[in-house]
């Protein structure tokens, strides 16, 4: 059973129910701070538990933040949660910010790995609101270039912050490693909206395992 603001907000959105992965991660106690990594498929409704935490943090007058890999996804992000309108949402990417002490009025604020380690080393007074913390494409913490300011990042947070982490990613090669090293619950799901088919390209034509040529 959802809370009553967790299930307003689900049919104010006109979903009828919640997916695998995101039943599962209600379940492992996303919406009373347990942190999570959940790892699911593409589209399999990853935003959606992102959202539900943010609801959460709103609800213990708390910040959330909304970690992105690129400046590009921020935007589209930006767009997509004040589409909601339920939440105030910022954006931080370095450039044309705003000041940064006015960036802790939001109730979600879409940053970039780079800005936000950057308000953490800058002390910005308002880090102390932040309640939970939603890392999308968690597994970029494996790529050589990006990997390491993310590390950094949620250890900074861990130490001087404390929230709530939720990470997400649809494709973790070491999903136990990763979840014990965040201290959080490790969530698996592998239903997905779409069959995902493996064929051969061969001469031009797709050929399944299955239909032999
Ligand atoms: N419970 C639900 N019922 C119906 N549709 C849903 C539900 N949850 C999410 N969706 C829809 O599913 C689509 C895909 O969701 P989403 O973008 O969150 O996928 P994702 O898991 O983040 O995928 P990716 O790994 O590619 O980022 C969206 O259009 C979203 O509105
Ligand atoms: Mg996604």
């Amino acid at each position: 059973m959802l809370p009553d603001f967790a299930s307003e907000y689900l049919d104010r959105l006109g979903i009828p129910s919640l997916r695998p992965a995101q039943e599962k991660a209600v379940a492992a106690g996303l919406l009373d701070g347990v942190s999570v990594l959940v790892c699911s498929p593409t589209a399999s409704g990853k935003t959606l538990i992102a959202e539900l935490a943010f609801l959460r943090s709103l609800k213990e007058k708390k910040m959330a933040v909304y970690v992105v890999p690129l400046k590009a996804l921020a935007s589209e992000k930006l767009r997509q949660f004040s589409s909601r309108n339920t939440f105030s949402v910022g954006i931080a990417v370095g450039d044309l910010d705003e000041r940064d002490s006015n960036l802790g009025q939001y109730d979600v604020l879409v940053a970039t790995a780079e800005k936000l380690d950057s308000l953490l080393r800058h002390h910005a007074p308002w880090t102390s609101r932040i309640g939970v913390v939603v890392v999308d494409e968690i597994h970029l913490l494996n790529d050589p270039s990006r990997g390491p300011t993310l590390e950094i990042l949620l250890t900074m947070l861990r130490r001087l912050v404390r929230p709530q982490l939720v990470g997400l990613s649809a494709t973790i090669g070491n999903p136990e490693e990763l979840s014990e090293w965040l201290g959080a619950t490790l969530v698996t799901d592998d239903w997905r909206p779409v069959r995902l088919d493996k064929g051969v390209l061969v001469d031009g034509q797709v050929r399944f395992p299955d239909k032999p040529f």
